[in-house]
């Protein structure tokens, strides 16, 4: 078969693709071949694909890929179309969710994806493929934030900024089913949430400083970056640790933790098999859901942009890709 007719029968499939950094207007919709599993990999049909703020990071230019062209989204849930060489996880029709290795192995935010193997658990019953989608990239961050990180146990005291967002959300459950007492920070009208989370106190970040407010912290995670890096250490016990999401260090981040005898630390999230198995767990006892802000159709993953650009969401954006959960 000549090479031309052999693309003439790949099948394709849309996708969201930028070829530069901008607004979220650069986002526009193409139709690409569908790519195939290799060794130890998965096609998934996406079903549905969080969007988080690393996705409008790399769309405007703040990234840790090379240049574009890109196709974005690292969360989703879907259903396995094809397995590849040596794939003993699953099998074609399989439901499942997970995160695609960070940074590098982009793409959810299309129809179908490849993606390792054991990036993927099985999907709960429990949970659609909405709330499936928008779980793991921010369950993750929390899960190793919380508990690879700090090793957060039962009475434990841990504070966590940005509560209502969407790794606060998810840390804040993920803390409640750790038996740790909680200390959540949010804007005063998402203080009902926060409690409905599971929250066992709220400090109004706008109102209140929060370091009057939380004292003898075991863990902090912090989602802000900056002086709130710096200022969190001034919350913790001796031997506390802060875990910031933001990955860069504040500048004397460390000589000031060594000052107070407390540890720091900035991570950025890994695709991980055993994490994704404990984030399920959690999700079939019924201890962690995705509070869903809005869902939007892949077509319109700029609108999904703008809306998380705000810096207000209360949980998660979603893209609902397969026609069946539109
Ligand atoms: N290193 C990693 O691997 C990694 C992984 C995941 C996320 N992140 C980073 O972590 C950050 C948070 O991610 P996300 O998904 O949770 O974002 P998000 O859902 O977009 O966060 C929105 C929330 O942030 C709250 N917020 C904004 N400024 C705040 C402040 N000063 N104090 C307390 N709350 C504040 C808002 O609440 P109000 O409306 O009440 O202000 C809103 O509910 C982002 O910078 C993201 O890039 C990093």
């Amino acid at each position: 078969m000549s090479e031309d007719a052999r693309q003439k029968d790949q099948p394709t499939m849309k996708a969201m693709r930028q070829e530069e950094f901008g607004g979220p207007d650069v986002l526009h919709e193409v139709e690409v071949p569908r790519p195939k599993p290799g060794i130890s990999e998965i096609l998934v049909r996406v079903h549905a694909a969080g969007v988080n703020p690393t996705d409008w990071k790399h769309r405007s230019g703040r990234r840790f890929l090379d240049d574009p062209p890109y196709t974005l989204g690292w969360d989703l849930s879907g259903v396995v179309e094809e397995v590849g060489l040596g794939v003993t996880l699953f099998a074609p029709g399989d439901e499942v969710f997970g995160m695609l290795p960070y940074p590098y192995g982009a793409g959810s935010h299309a129809e179908y994806v490849v993606g390792r193997a054991r990036a993927f658990v099985p999907k709960p019953d429990a949970i659609d493929h909405v709330q499936a989608g928008a779980i793991p990239l921010v369950s993750l961050t929390a899960w190793q934030c919380l508990v690879d990180a700090s090793g957060l146990g039962e009475g434990d005291r841990v504070l966590i900024h940005a509560a209502a967002g969407g790794v606060g959300h998810a840390a804040v459950q993920i803390a409640k089913a750790r038996g740790a007492y909680v200390i959540g920070t949010a804007s005063a009208p998402k203080h009902d949430f926060l409690r409905e989370l599971g929250a066992d106190e709220t400090i109004d970040y706008r109102e209140t400083d929060f370091v009057e407010a939380a004292k003898d912290m075991d863990v902090v995670l912090d989602t802000i970056g900056g002086d709130n890096q710096l200022r969190s250490l001034e919350t913790l016990r001796p031997g506390g640790i802060m875990v910031s999401t933001v990955p860069v260090p504040a500048e004397g981040l460390q000589e000031k933790a060594a000052e107070l005898g407390v540890r720091a630390q900035c991570m950025l999230v890994e695709a991980d098999h055993a994490g994704m198995q404990a984030i399920a767990s959690l999700v079939e006892e019924g201890k962690l859901r995705a509070t869903i802000a809005q869902t939007f159709p892949l077509t319109e993953a700029a609108r999904a942009h703008e809306a998380g650009e705000t810096n207000r969401t209360t949980g998660k954006l979603v893209l609902t890709i397969a026609a069946d959960d539109r």
